[in-house]
């Protein structure tokens, strides 16, 4: 028998690939449920990324392995784009470094730094590969739980920091929608610095429904103290892509690319082009961006009310978080408490999937979030089936 390695223990596959495959089998058996789960966006990118991907394919020199830090056009188009909306200077020759999307980021960052049994914060609720990353990496996760009532934001005071050497943060944060403010992305770095803990920023929602992307780069002095991901997934459409990147300090990256290298060998050079192409796009595109996902909001806070849902109308991002203010007995049953009632809820009785908070760890429990990547058509057959169905 072969047995897997056992840094796989306790490691499930990732929750979207397991339910994807129930949603494929309620299809097939004729249910054509509508997704508002998942946050991949549907709608294209630029023309002009698309033509430079053609024209860049089809010339006769573009199809070798790249440099491991990268196209240095990509990394100018980066510096660039973080100058223009972050105010943040980055040499582009030593302080940026592409990815193949930001979630590889995260397991390299993992790998690079820690020894088993280090102790890394990490959001709860929040994205789930920090952890995940975390664990296969052979560290040990000490989850911060952020509340609606603190504005999602982490009491670094009440934070036991003893032996812990990285922290994951998310501004605006995935799956609450919260942004950041400028007094706490302060108090953070400074609270960092105090404890030698290297804060890893993870930043691909700050365009969406948002006009005042923040990089924590932006704090004076971070660069000693925070690594930020980035990526083009969410801002530019362009999540089949892969293109994310690392910035911060030119030593952290050259860490980095000690693990990195031995991992992949570079990206497709004309996809490279083609995102550099889409960082230089004028402000203009991230409005028509918005533009959509605004009347798609408008349509999922109608759709929220109508399931008697509580939430905030200032969330950035591409999903809606709310609570699903239910205390019966059944909910308090689920594992995944009132979110994953509701959930289940209107998937089995409305065929409308929308993702139970508790995904994204405990303090998600009671909550669900809905996905603004989906037309404004299926918004409302949702609203419609769910008035019909619940
Ligand atoms: C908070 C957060 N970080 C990172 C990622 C990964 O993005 P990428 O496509 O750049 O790997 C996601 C994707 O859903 C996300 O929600």
């Amino acid at each position: 028998m072969i047995q897997t390695a056992q840094r796989l223990d306790g490691i499930g596959e990732y929750y979207f690939s397991k339910k994807l495959r129930e949603i494929d089998e309620l299809n097939k058996a004729g249910k054509n449920i509508i997704n508002l789960g998942i946050g991949s966006p549907d709608q294209p990118p630029h023309p002009d990324v698309i033509a430079t991907l053609q024209e860049e394919s089809a010339k006769p020199n573009t199809h070798a392995y790249q440099n491991y830090k990268g196209s240095p056009v990509l990394r100018s188009a980066f510096s660039q784009w973080y100058r223009q909306y972050y105010g943040v200077t980055l040499n582009p020759e030593t302080e940026i470094l592409p990815l193949i999307g930001s979630k590889e980021g995260i397991m390299h960052i993992c790998m690079t730094y820690l020894n088993n049994g280090d102790k890394v914060l990490v959001p709860n609720p929040g994205y789930p590969t920090y952890s995940s990353a975390v664990k296969l990496a052979g560290g040990t996760t000490v989850p911060y739980e952020l509340l609606e009532v603190n504005n999602y934001e982490p009491v670094l005071e009440e934070i036991d920091t003893a032996g812990v050497k990285l922290m994951f943060v998310n501004y605006p944060h995935m799956p609450t929608g919260q942004l950041p403010t400028d007094a706490f992305f302060e108090k953070l770095v400074a609270w960092a610095k105090e404890r030698d803990i290297l804060v890893i920023h993870d930043n691909p929602y700050s365009f969406i429904l948002n006009n005042h992307p923040k990089s924590l780069l932006s704090v004076k002095g971070a660069k000693d103290i925070v690594l930020e991901l980035n990526s083009l997934s969410k801002s530019h459409n362009m999540a089949g892509w892969r293109v994310g990147v690392l910035v911060g300090h030119a030593d952290r990256l050259n860490e980095v690319i000690r693990f990195k290298s031995n991992m992949d060998s570079g990206m497709f050079l004309p996809a490279q082009l083609a995102a550099a192409k889409a960082l230089l796009l004028p402000r203009e595109w991230y409005d028509s961006v918005n533009f959509i996902y605004k009347n798609r909001q408008k349509k999922v806070f109608a759709l929220l009310d109508l399931l008697n849902c509580t939430f905030s109308r200032q969330q950035a991002g591409m999903f809606v978080w709310a609570s699903a203010n239910n205390n019966s007995t059944l909910s308090n049953n689920h594992e995944l408490g009132a979110g994953g009632f509701l959930s289940d809820e209107v998937l089995y009785k409305a065929n409308v999937f929308i993702t139970p908070g508790g995904i994204f760890g405990s303090a998600g429990n009671n909550y669900i979030r809905v996905s603004l990547c989906a037309t404004e058509e299926k918004i409302d057959e949702a609203i419609k089936r769910i008035k019909e169905n619940l």
